[in-house]
């Protein structure tokens, strides 16, 4: 399988009035091309810095980032732009949808200027909002109104979908069903998916676990074996 990131040697420092934070420490990673990869570990261990920089949010301050065989961690803030609306979606914690648009209306947002869009009632089939399609946030749960938004980074077909704590603000059920939606979208249209969380739970899922702890890979699991979102065990 191909890979979709490789990142050598990678370090991001943070310096500020507080001093010194090593917030990733000499990283090497390859990540494979549409595999559900889950990057598990305490608040603090650089997960969401890993994110930021394979994302092209933030640079890394040493190192070197490739996406296919692309080097990205030099690209100026156009090229990080293009590369941004072209390749990647993103879900997150809070759902950051639109109060006054339908379910429908705010999935669409998510086609803006997209070359390669899918076919959003097929989308919308897919996370299982068909029957909610025209109605407004206030009348979803929020299962729903995080399927709504992982609908909308996905309906311009993305390469890759960074998600930061998908399920963090969701109880058990409504998390597994976020969870599913995922998997099937993997399965589906093989989007990478790489899943931020703390809860360990969601490994089972994932075709390779990566832990982290300050700033450094602890440890890497590939799993022979996946299991439906279903049948994970909530911690
Ligand atoms: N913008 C920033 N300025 C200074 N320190 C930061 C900044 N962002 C993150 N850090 C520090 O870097 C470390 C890793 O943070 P982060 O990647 O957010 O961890 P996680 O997502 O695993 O909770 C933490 O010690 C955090 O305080
Ligand atoms: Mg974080």
């Amino acid at each position: 399988m191909e890979n979709v990131y490789k990142i050598n040697k990678v370090s991001k420092i943070y310096d500020n009035f507080s001093g010194k934070t090593i917030a990733l420490n000499k990283i090497n990673l390859e990540i494979k091309d549409g595999e559900i990869v889950v990057i598990l570990g305490p608040s603090g261990s650089g997960k969401s810095t890993m994110l930021n920089i394979l994302s092209g949010i933030d640079n890394p301050s040493s190192g070197e980032v490739y996406f296919y065989d692309k080097r990205i961690d030099n690209f100026n803030d156009n090229e990080l732009t293009n590369y941004r609306k072209d390749n990647l979606g993103f879900i997150f914690q809070s759902y950051n949808i639109i109060s006054n648009l339908t379910v429908s209306e705010n999935i669409e947002l998510g086609l803006n200027l997209s070359t390669n869009p899918l076919d959003i009632d097929e989308v919308i089939n897919t996370v299982e909002l068909t029957e909610h399609k025209d109605k407004y946030p206030y009348q979803l749960s929020g299962g729903q109104m995080q399927r709504v938004s992982i609908a909308r980074a996905l309906v311009k077909n993305p390469k890759v979908l960074f998600c930061d704590e998908p399920t963090g603000a969701l109880d058990e059920n409504t998390g597994k069903k976020v969870l599913k939606s995922l998997q099937e979208i993997n399965k589906k249209y093989k989007t990478t998916m790489i899943i931020v969380t703390h809860n360990p739970s969601i490994s089972e899922m994932a075709n390779t676990v990566i832990k982290m702890n300050s700033g450094k890979i602890v440890e890497i699991i590939k799993n022979k074996k996946t299991i439906s979102a279903e049948e994970l065990r909530w911690a």
